[in-house]
């Protein structure tokens, strides 16, 4: 299993494999990989005759410096993990901040439609268009066929489809399900940070977010906010941040339910100052 860190190797390899005719995959991520990672992978080696995985904690989508300061960091376990799934079918791109940025390490501002100013675009001012930037970069980088996001991240998710539509990138984006733990707490690098205790009381997200998904079948999405909001007020371990259910395609609040629409719960919540966040769809 090959490590690139520069740019300039990987796109010379890259290159040949496409003179060859071989499908490439992508599965770009920050590290400290866990199961739901290895999830993408295995779906890009499944479908792809080779697969990169970027391995780039990207400092322009960090709206919070002591998040990224404290941001996992275990390139060594990671590169142990992907070698369980593959020995010789995975490119590894572990890039400096310097080989992606060139000394400019700023965002390029984006317009996703509206999609950046909702949930996450509200609390996490400026994190997609970091998000945005060193997606494209990356998709330059690597000119994959198929490149895999989880839904854990939905509304990134969303995004990226948004932007590859707007500024015509060919590839095609393929979304993945959430992977959780046993206790239902949807696995993220930011778990490792928790204490054996958060972690515990962390479960709460998903069963809160399952309870909600059935009382939206008879109640308002105002009811259902209403009860989640309750529900965290009285839990010490865990704060709310946003509960919000939403239409899956604009990810605008919901105003008044529609039977034609698709409808998701989006929840962030912090633990201490670890901040998780989850979704479910609801219809
Ligand atoms: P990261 O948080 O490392 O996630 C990398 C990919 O793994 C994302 O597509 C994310 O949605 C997916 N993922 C994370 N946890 C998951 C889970 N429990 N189940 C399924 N998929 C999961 O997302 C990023 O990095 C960055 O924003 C990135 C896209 C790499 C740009 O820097």
């Amino acid at each position: 299993m090959q490590v690139y860190q520069e740019k300039k190797q990987i796109k010379a390899v890259i290159e040949q494999l496409k003179t060859k005719q071989l499908t490439l995959g992508f599965v770009p991520t920050m590290g400290a990989l866990h199961q739901g990672h290895l999830a993408l992978v295995e779906e890009a080696l499944a479908n792809n005759d080779k697969v990169v995985v970027s391995i780039f904690v990207n400092p322009t989508q960090f709206n919070n410096a002591t998040d990224l300061e404290k941001y996992p960091r275990t390139l060594d376990d990671d590169l142990g993990l992907l070698k369980t799934v593959s020995e010789d079918r995975i490119l590894i791109y572990a890039p400096t901040v310097d080989d992606i940025y060139e000394g400019q390490t700023v965002s390029q501002k984006f317009d996703f439609d509206g999609l950046e100013h909702e949930m996450e675009g509200q609390f996490r001012p400026g994190h997609f268009d970091g998000v945005g930037t060193v997606v494209k970069r990356l998709f330059e980088i690597v000119s994959p066929d198929n490149a895999y996001f989880g839904e854990k991240d939905f509304q990134q998710l969303a995004i990226i489809k948004k932007m590859v539509e707007k500024h015509q990138i060919p590839v095609t984006i393929v979304g993945c399900d959430i992977h959780r733990e046993a206790n239902g707490l949807a696995m993220s690098s930011r778990n490792a940070r928790l204490s054996p205790e958060q972690k515990k009381a962390a479960s709460f997200i998903y069963k809160v977010l399952t309870t909600a998904k059935k009382q939206f079948g008879t109640k308002s999405a105002y009811k259902v906010t209403e009860w989640v909001e309750k529900q965290f007020s009285k839990n010490d371990v865990l704060r709310l941040e946003y509960f919000v259910i939403a239409d899956e395609e604009t990810l605008r609040p919901i105003q008044r339910k529609s039977k034609t629409k698709k409808y998701r719960a989006f929840i962030a919540v912090f633990a201490d100052d670890i901040r998780l966040i989850d979704n479910i769809a609801l219809n």
